[in-house]
């Protein structure tokens, strides 16, 4: 991705109104503020968010029965659960397993399985989506990611992992924020705030092409479609939103 000098020269702007958080950072106070005050900013966010984007969940999440094992039951991985904002559009009887680096999202989390009586949640893992060894390999009918692979640390290693949890024949399904296209406004906006972008929010980068590690990973069959997502904030406007067969 080719980075010019106008780029260079803004994002020392966006960098020197940040310096607060900058020194903060370098002073190690940052990241463990970020760790707490994070899920309180998330869970504001995401009523926000799913306000704007329930239709798009709505059908993204409509044949996730068609994953059900033989016996009719669904047991469903999702990774970076955060407050579990996606519960809603699971079906009824639907087991749960979440799993998240942070443990803060716990208090929202309890408040959304309240509100969500027809899923039932079978276990929670703090846990890196890069290793979920704690999961038995091909033990999971679905595995879920909504705006987590901005923020892994490897995507390539969260790949193999889906693929290990996944039963032959589950599907992996995701809603992600990703890179704009080439030479479009977004995509130059979005390499102007990445670099402080990562830092104020919990290592979440603007300009990764996620649908390539989706290509590259293996599935035998991919439904993605790249979207403009109606929210009001510019950088992440550019999704993908789909799911894949193991
Ligand atoms: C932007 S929030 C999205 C939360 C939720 N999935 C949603 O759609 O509302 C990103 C979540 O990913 C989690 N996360 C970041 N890195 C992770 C990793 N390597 N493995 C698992 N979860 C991770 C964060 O703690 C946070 O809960």
């Amino acid at each position: 991705m080719e980075v010019t000098c106008l780029v260079v020269v803004l994002r020392l702007g966006v960098q020197m109104l940040c310096l607060p958080a900058y020194l903060l950072w370098y002073l190690g106070i940052w990241e463990p503020l970020c760790k707490t005050l994070f899920p309180y900013i998330m869970f504001g966010g995401s009523l926000i968010y799913n306000k704007q984007m329930s239709g798009k969940k709505k059908e993204m999440f409509s044949n996730l029965k068609d994953f059900a094992s033989p016996t009719g039951a669904l047991t469903l991985l999702e990774i970076g659960t955060g407050p579990g904002t996606n519960f809603q559009f699971y079906p009824t009887g639907c087991k749960i397993i979440c799993t998240d680096v942070n443990p803060n999202f716990q208090k929202f989390l309890d408040k959304s399985l309240a509100e969500n009586p027809h899923v039932q949640v079978e276990r929670c893992l703090v846990a890196p989506a890069e290793d979920l060894h704690q999961v038995p390999a091909a033990s999971v009918d679905v595995v879920v990611s909504t705006l987590v692979l901005c923020s892994v640390k490897n995507p390539e290693q969260v790949m193999k992992e889906v693929l290990r949890v996944l039963r032959p024949g589950g599907a992996f399904y995701f809603l992600e924020h990703v890179a704009g296209a080439p030479s479009s406004w977004n995509l130059f906006w979005q390499q102007i705030y990445n670099p402080t972008w990562k830092r104020l929010f919990d290592g979440c980068h603007l300009t990764r092409e996620t649908w390539k590690d989706l290509e590259k990973a293996g599935f035998s069959e991919l439904k993605l479609w790249h979207i403009h997502a109606p929210l009001k904030w510019q950088p992440n406007k550019p999704h993908i939103i789909g799911y894949a067969v193991k």
